[in-house]
């Protein structure tokens, strides 16, 4: 594979006009001003767009109003722009404080991964006078407090800080990255976890969590498909709610809730082809029924905070783009909270090419609807001239330090602005058995041949030599993922530290090689490796990703095992001894060698604090395995995006060997010549150490009439069912999916969509009826207006154990005129 190379980033901001004559400047200023008043005037209307109903019940009650009132009107300009920036901790520590803060320091402060970590001010002197409002990286009470009692002791106004953090997946107690929580398909496991993680980092005094990343992402090449629930809409919104229950909770002034920031508005996971923060182009329908479910989904549930992503959306940066801002966010949805742009993205509006210069980039951000400028130091230095200018209305600004405000008093900030309760400074044994649960949930069993007759896993509990081998056998600081959190690598437990346990325990013996390191190219450690499985009864490899190759800034062009793994792999392998695989990566790898020539593997992920053990209960069988997949897995890079829910197009290639390569009459359909259009293991997919079968696939009804399912947007409009039973031989969870096509409409519709799923554990021979009700947000699509509805159309629904799912019921929607005709009243 061709090494990794960071490209330097280009982040200085564009020269202003500096060197331009003295005419072009008047030129300039003239029609700026015009075009600035033309264009503020048009973004506040986009903004001021009738609010149907408040998104968050508790930021707009009238006490908290009453009180944002009262400190708006004491609040000079300086104070109002402090409340709306956001600086990191640069901490006392000289070479932070130039910016060569290294990635990750668990000393005591988690750093941010940007190229930017100062702007050479001083957070101390900005927090005492009241012009800072918010802190990000701020990691440690003793930290967290120091800038707190500088707001509060000092401030005129006294206006608490409000802390913000990147803990993605776990503060000190790690679990899976959020791709591998997704996989547990176990929404109420995720909201138990991020319960867990806002308690702990509370502890901390961080209020504010830059979490869920609900961006769909269907190309396995972006790095941060690791930091999200994968490919599917209906899954991403259910993952989206769970989380801001988990954080939110009913009551934000809790202690241990936490403030939710949903990331990236808008659709910065379709960044083309995979390259991270690349623009997304794509069509209005598209966005609105592939793109922004999840978003949505998280603003119904009361998300109180919003951060715009970095890419530009049909041409207009999210950071400066009043359509997603202003009308989609908070017109149609009502959000009440506030929202933040991403790391510097402001500033990146001049790389853009969309401002020319500092105020025009502020200008256009503010006025578009993002209200906290973070690590620019752009609304603080530019909108005081521009609100003296009358260039940005006074209303504006005062709009945006209410949604801040209402936050930090929905938080009780002002009562208790202090870290609560006893500092969590370490994993946390109680929350290990959590975050283990959810490392075992979120593995998935993707192959388990027979050999000898039986399956491989689990392994049999009697004496064994085991071989573990490869470069992420026993290294604890890569089983985290790209968000560790402020985890210590002390505390985790890597694969060799619980398989050496478990085989000691049952009378037998593990052996580690490393083989390789994760990404290069000697093969001296190979001997060692091979020697050791020939040793062996059976071989473990744990290969894959680091935790860098994936996450911010982490696209691969090549998607296979990185450096020479996959010859250490072949070269084990043709050793004859049995070999489990187990995979880690924050996104699908393409493993096509080894799902030909390997009987046994797992996807793990980046399991967290618990990894080792998790992957040992798998391995021995006292946990079956349950994860499904939430991406598709390609054969070859050259099939992303690949994602299950495709459209037919008109030239469908069902019914055709695709595994061959065309000949005349198999030529001129949608496929490839050299790969099948399959995913190698397509979404939903995930295998057992039981078996399941499925039965009576029905519907409860035929028909439903158009009036009928336009008219109860809420209630079900019939529901599917289907009787699922365990016919394995031991007690196993089975994640059962419904999906649904939609037939006849006026725009194309996917082959089918998932609209609903219910992990389901069974008993030897027990059986469950499972139950989907359908109502018109599963059931509706949008038209070319842009509108979500329904038509008289045919739909076709499946429910089975993946996206192939294949045992179908079916029923129409009938419009009254189609009814008469059929004589149906
Ligand atoms: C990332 C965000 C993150 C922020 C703060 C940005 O570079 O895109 O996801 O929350 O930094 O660290």
């Amino acid at each position: 594979m061709t090494p990794l190379k960071a490209d330097a980033p280009n982040l200085k901001p564009a020269q202003g006009l500096e060197k331009n004559p003295r005419l072009r400047t008047l030129i300039y200023v003239y029609a700026l001003a015009l075009v600035t008043a033309v264009l503020s005037l048009h973004a506040i209307a986009q903004q001021a767009a009738p609010i149907k109903h408040a998104s968050n019940a508790q930021l707009a009650d009238p006490g908290t109003e009453a009180r944002v009132e009262s400190l708006l009107k004491r609040m000079t300009l300086e104070e109002k722009l402090g409340q709306l920036v956001q600086y990191n901790d640069t901490g006392d520590d000289p070479d932070a404080q130039a910016g060569n803060q290294k990635p990750t320091d668990n000393g005591g402060v988690i750093v941010a991964i940007n190229p930017v970590t100062a702007n050479h001010l001083d957070a101390k002197q900005l927090a005492a006078t009241g012009r800072m409002g918010s802190m990000l990286n701020t990691i440690g009470a003793a930290r967290t407090d120091m800038y707190q009692h500088l707001a509060v002791d000092k401030s005129r106004l006294h206006i608490p800080l409000l802390f913000g953090a990147d803990v993605i997946h776990g503060y000190r107690t790690i679990y899976p990255i959020p791709l591998g929580l997704a996989s547990s398909w176990d929404p109420q496991l995720v909201t138990a976890l991020c319960r867990m993680s806002a308690e702990e980092a509370s502890t901390a005094g961080v209020r504010w969590f830059y979490s869920p990343m609900v961006d769909i992402s269907r190309d396995a090449r972006w790095g941060r498909t690791a930091e999200g629930a994968g490919e599917d809409a209906y899954l991403g919104a259910t993952m989206a709610r769970a989380y801001i229950r988990g954080y939110q909770g009913d009551d934000l002034s809790q202690p241990g809730h936490v403030a939710a920031s949903v990331k990236h508005f808008a659709a910065y996971g379709a960044a083309q082809a995979g390259r991270e923060y690349y623009t997304t182009d794509m069509s209005e329908i598209t966005l609105r029924q592939d793109y922004l479910p999840p978003y949505k989904a998280a603003v119904e549930e009361g998300a109180a905070t919003m951060m715009s992503a970095f890419n530009a959306l049909n041409g207009v940066p999210s950071t400066a783009n009043p359509f997603i801002l202003g009308k989609i966010l908070r017109g149609e949805w009502g959000f009440n909270g506030f929202v933040v742009s991403d790391y510097t993205a402001v500033m990146e509006l001049l790389n853009h090419g969309i401002a020319l210069d500092p105020a025009t980039a502020a200008r256009k951000a503010l006025t578009a609807g993002v209200d906290v400028d973070m690590m620019s130091h752009f609304y603080d230095s530019q909108l005081p001239a521009l609100v003296h200018s009358g260039q940005v209305p006074m209303s504006v600004v005062d709009e945006a330090v209410r949604r801040v405000l209402r936050v930090k008093i929905a938080l009780g900030l002002f009562e208790h602005p202090y870290a609560q309760g006893k500092e969590v400074t370490a994993a946390v044994p109680e929350h290990r058995p959590l975050v283990r649960k959810a490392a075992e949930e979120s593995i998935v069993l993707l192959k388990n041949d027979k050999i000898a007759g039986a399956p491989l896993l689990p392994l049999s509990a009697g004496p064994k030599k085991i071989a573990l081998i490869g470069p992420l056998g026993d290294d604890a600081a890569e089983m985290v993922g790209a968000w560790g959190g402020a985890g210590r690598d002390p505390d985790i437990i890597t694969i060799r530290q619980a398989l050496e346990e478990r085989a000691q325990k049952a009378g037998g013996a593990l052996v580690y090689a490393k083989g390789t390191g994760i990404d290069d190219a000697s093969q001296a450690g190979f001997a060692e490796a091979v020697n050791a499985a020939q040793d062996s009864d059976i071989a473990v490899l744990a290969l894959g990703e680091s935790n860098a190759m994936s996450g911010e800034a982490g696209s691969r062009a090549y998607l296979d095992l990185p450096g020479n793994q996959e010859q250490l792999l072949e070269a084990v392998a043709a050793t004859g001894k049995p070999v489990v695989l187990l995979v880690f990566s924050g996104r699908p790898l393409v493993l096509d060698w080894a799902a030909q020539h390997v009987p046994a593997i797992f996807e793990v992920w980046f399991p967290g604090t618990e990894a080792g053990n998790a992957i040992a209960n798998l391995l021995y069988g006292d946990v079956s395995p349950s994860g499904k997949l939430p991406m598709s897995f390609p054969r070859a890079v050259g099939q992303e995006p690949l994602y299950y829910n495709q459209f037919p197009t008109g030239r469908p290639a069902t019914g055709i060997d695709l595994s061959k390569p065309p000949n005349g009459d198999t030529r001129f359909f949608s496929r490839y010549i050299d790969v099948p259009n399959s995913a190698l293991f397509p979404f939903g997919f995930g295998l057992s150490y039981s078996n399941f079968g499925y039965q009576d696939v029905k519907v409860s009804k035929a028909t439903i009439p158009l009036a009928q399912a336009l008219a109860n947007r809420g209630t079900p409009l019939l529901e599917a069912t289907a009787t699922v039973t365990n016919t394995g031989n031991r007690t196993a969870t089975e994640v059962v999916q419904c999906y649904v096509r939609n037939l006849g409409a006026s725009v194309e519709q996917p082959v089918r969509s998932l609209e609903g799923f219910e992990r389901v554990t069974l008993a030897p021979g027990e059986s469950k009826q499972v139950t989907f009700p359908l109502r018109f947000n599963e059931l509706s699509f949008y038209n070319v207006d842009h509108v979500a509805t329904m038509e008289a159309t045919d739909y076709t629904v499946w429910i089975g154990g993946s996206s192939l799912a294949d045992q179908e019921a079916n029923f129409k929607v009938v419009a009254e005129t189609q009814r008469a005709a059929e004589g149906r009243h």
